[in-house]
This record gives structure tokens, sequence and C-alpha cells, in this order.
């Protein structure tokens, strides 16, 4: 069995220290064996410049969001899953990192851009990983990667029981879709969104759809929270329930029932269509 769960948090924008000590305080509050954190967690989202995300930015997992996550899964024994705007030389990267009490495991950098991230981000380099906590399996998206069931998909071909998704939602949709993608691939997932606004400068403003959510590989909500809360929750699942990828029965399979030699446009352009000649 395995304790998963998120922490739903209401950053303040640019105010690294102080969101740094409230999302530690939140997750140090939870037992928990994997505990995900949202997106871009130490600094917000809205950026009115790279030059100001760049500042907002730190090198994992030498800056102070990491060392501070690294010592908190040290000392409760758990393993954290957190957004970090990532600082590597001259590159900027929304990147999500795992922290287990053995210090950092792996850092994903977010493949699927959502609208100005292209303007401050590289799109990420690293394929989307799959780590083990207690023997469960679990892969990592970051937000707008849901929109892309490829994704999810992959990484259920990987092996993954659980999918950690550090989020910073904008549109109301997402909650219900990782619904299907657990349906789908049979797989838990759990989405740590933010709450509250981000009001800048010039206008530019978003407001957090909140929903953190655990769901289980028939698509129920385990755990959800509400739409403008500071909240966090755990749930205690078995694994075991996303490794039976059978149903109707045992007469189908989500991954074997699969038929990937008609799916090749995914991969490689459709060829040209015949005239039918
Ligand atoms: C998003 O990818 N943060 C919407």
């Amino acid at each position: 069995m395995l304790r998963i769960g998120f922490v739903q948090t209401s950053p303040i924008f640019g105010d690294l220290d102080g969101n740094r000590e409230r999302l530690i305080e939140q997750a140090g509050r939870l037992d928990a064996d994997l505990v995900v954190l949202p997106e871009l967690c130490q600094s917000g989202y809205v950026f009115t410049s790279r030059a100001e995300a760049v500042d907002l930015a730190e090198s994992i997992p030498a800056g102070p969001t990491s060392q501070a996550l690294a010592e908190l899964a040290r000392a409760r024994d758990m393993t954290l899953v957190a957004g970090i705007g990532e600082r590597a030389g001259e590159r900027l990267y929304n990147s999500a990192a795992v922290f287990t009490p053995a210090g950092h495991l792996l850092t994903y950098r977010k493949i699927h851009l959502f609208g100005d991230e292209k303007r401050w981000f590289e799109p990420g380099d690293t394929a989307f990983p799959v780590f083990e906590v207690r023997g469960a399996r679990i892969g990592l998206i970051v937000c707008y990667d849901w929109r892309f069931p490829e994704a999810t998909r992959v990484l259920a071909l990987a092996g993954a029981d659980v999918v950690a998704h550090p989020a910073n939602l904008v549109l109301p949709f997402c909650q219900q879709v990782m619904r299907a993608r657990c349906i789908e691939n049979r797989v838990f997932a759990v989405t740590a969104n933010r709450v509250g606004t981000d009001d800048r400068p010039g206008g530019r403003r978003a407001t957090f759809t909140g929903r953190s959510q655990v769901v289980d590989p028939d698509g129920q909500l385990l755990l959800q929270a509400s739409t403008d809360g500071v909240e966090d929750g755990v749930v205690t699942i078995d694994p075991r329930q996303a490794r039976d990828k059978t149903f109707n029965d045992g007469m189908n399979h989500v991954l074997t029932d699969r038929r990937p030699e008609y799916y090749r446009a995914l991969v490689e352009p459709p060829a040209p269509a015949g005239d039918g000649v």
C-alpha cells in the first residue's frame, strides 16, 4: 500500500522565500509516501518578461527550493515531486524535480509548453520519467502535458502505476480529462494544482482552478480539493490495482488490445493517399 497526496497552494507571485516557507510547512504536516506539489511552486506563474522568469528560477538541485524539499523528504522519509522554474546555464526550463529521502533523484523538463511559457522557457529535452517509491512505479508529467494522451500512455507503457502531475491549471477541462487518462491506461493520477490569481502589470492576469485530485484506475475521484482553498490530502492506494490492465471480465486489456500498426501517423507522416486505381 502507498500513501499518496497533494498540496494545493496559493503562492504570492515573486515571493520566493515566503512561498517556499509556506509550502514546506504545508507538506511537512502530511504523513505520506509520495506528495505532489504544484508547477512553478516557488515563484508563481504569470511572468512579464524572460528576465523576470530567469530571476525567479533556480538551479536544481543546488537552489533553495530544491534544498528545502530535499531536506524535508529526508526528515519526513517521503518522496516529494515539485514544479520548479529551472535555470540551467543560459537555458530556462519549466521543470519538475523528484526528491527522495536519499536526495534529488531526477528532473523532468516540461515537454509541452502552454501559451506564454513558449516565450520564457525552452521546451523540455528529457523523456517522461518513471521512478520507484516503495515498490510502486511513479510517472511524471507537468500541467499542459495532460492535453496529450500520448504522454500518459507512454508512462503506462513504461510501467507507471501512478502519474504525478504538478500543475498550474487555468482552463476548466483537465480535472475531467485526467479521469479519462486514468481509465484509458488503468493508472492512478495525482494532480496538484494551485489556487488564487496572479495579477501582474500590463493587465497580465491568470486565475487558477484548484480542484487538485487523486484519481484511481477506474476514473473514480479518491480525493478532490476545492476551487479556491489552500488544502492538501493524502489517500492510501494499492498500486497493484494499476497492474491489472484487464476489464470486461478479463476479455479486454487496455495495453495489449492496442493496434499500434494503425497508429503510425502518431510518429511518422501518413503515407500519401492512393488514387484508388
Ligand atoms: C499550464 O500548463 N500551466 C496551463
